[in-house]
């Protein structure tokens, strides 16, 4: 009796000591745990946060800088300056480094489209622009950049190709020749396709026939990226866990990567993350100023627990779970899809302290299944 007493302290003993303590090494042979950088962050400006995404992250993207805009402002005029910070950091953290992303409609310079008369450019234009932005970053960071959205939300929600002037002007073969251009720039990084809302059926279907059509025409496609920006209400776990299923049908890897979940509620039943959307400011769309209540920080909380419960479960098809932000001080969600709001959609709260669920997440992805 007293000998099992011995053996069953020892056993509980073991597992504590062998129990990962962060999110980092918690996941470690789960999935790579990610999150979406800002300039400060990997500058130097706030080491504290530079110390918390060492310790708490095996992978980062850039929140923005990789963004064409900004990286690529004139046709002949590249601004790698953030960039080549942002990946100095990655690569002194020893973390998987991901570029965010290549071709995308929104964030862009005003010349992508347009001629010197301000007319749209003919479509051999607009290829020779593509590869020519998508190679140049590609080279720069060959060996060292992992892996690219190489195009970001090019369906609506309905399933059908948003019109952007990528397709305006290209049709949806601009998505298949992004691919190409990429694979031939750096035969080694990985390609993904990268969208939101992917919990809506038709436009799930559609992502899934696109990467289908990718294939067939010979891209190399590595996965699909889900963006996860989430509410209280929307997406319910079953219907994420229906895409995820739907996903891993593909046979390419599966990333959430751009996780967030707004405590706030949800104006005129708003999904999604399209940055153009807008709703006008009012004190009953920011309730929480003050201070959030116990029951809806609590029912955050659970549908946190939920989804990362959800993403362990599909861990042999998931390969990296991306926060959209470190903490709720920088987050996006505090401008978006209303301006001024005080969200608290990530895992580290103003001041950089963990939220409760943190401990909480490192328990369940310690455990063994
Ligand atoms: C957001 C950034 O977080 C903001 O700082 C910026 O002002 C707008 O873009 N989908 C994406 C991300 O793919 O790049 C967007 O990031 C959020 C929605």
């Amino acid at each position: 009796m007293k000998y099992r007493f011995l053996v069953a302290i020892c056993y509980l003993f073991t597992l504590t000591a062998c129990a990962k303590t962060t999110l980092r090494t918690a996941t470690e042979n789960k999935f790579l745990m990610g999150v979406a950088v800002n300039v400060n962050q990997f500058t130097g400006q706030n080491p504290k946060e530079a110390a918390i995404i060492n310790e708490q992250f095996s992978s980062i993207v850039p929140e923005n800088c990789m963004k064409s805009g900004l990286i690529h402002p004139e046709e002949n005029r590249f601004d790698f300056t953030d960039a080549d910070r942002f990946v100095a950091f990655g690569e002194k953290n020893k973390q998987v480094i991901i570029g965010h992303c290549l071709i995308w409609h929104s964030q862009l310079p005003s010349w992508f489209f347009v001629d010197s008369l301000g007319k749209d450019v003919a479509p051999d234009v607009l290829k020779e622009r593509m590869r020519m932005h998508i190679t140049t970053i590609m080279h720069r960071y060959k060996g060292r950049i992992h892996g690219y959205d190489v195009v970001n939300e090019a369906l609506n929600d309905d399933g059908s190709f948003r019109t952007s002037k990528f397709f305006q002007i290209l049709g949806k073969d601009f998505i298949r020749l992004a691919f190409q251009y990429a694979h031939e720039a750096d035969p080694e990084a990985e390609l993904y396709y990268n969208d939101y809302s992917m919990e809506k059926p038709a436009k799930c279907d559609a992502a899934v026939q696109l990467v289908k059509d990718l294939k067939a025409a010979g891209c190399r496609v590595d996965g699909v990226g889900t963006q996860g920006h989430m509410s209280l209400d929307n997406p319910s776990i079953e219907e994420f866990e229906t895409t995820l299923q739907k996903l891993s049908t593909l046979g390419v890897k599966i990333m959430v990567t751009e996780w967030d979940l707004s405590i706030l509620p949800n104006p005129y039943k708003h999904s999604g993350a399209n940055v153009s959307d807008r709703f006008k400011y009012t004190t009953e769309l920011d309730p929480y100023r003050n201070g959030i209540p116990k029951n809806i920080q609590q029912e955050w909380n659970q549908k946190m627990m939920g989804m990362f419960a959800l993403f362990i479960k599909y861990s042999d098809v998931i390969d990296r779970v991306t926060l959209w932000g470190l903490n709720d001080r920088d987050s996006w969600k505090n401008n978006f899809p209303v301006k001024g709001r005080k969200d608290s959609p990530v895992l580290f709260d103003r001041q950089n302290n963990p939220k409760p669920i943190v401990e909480e997440m490192i328990r369940m992805a310690n455990q063994k299944y």
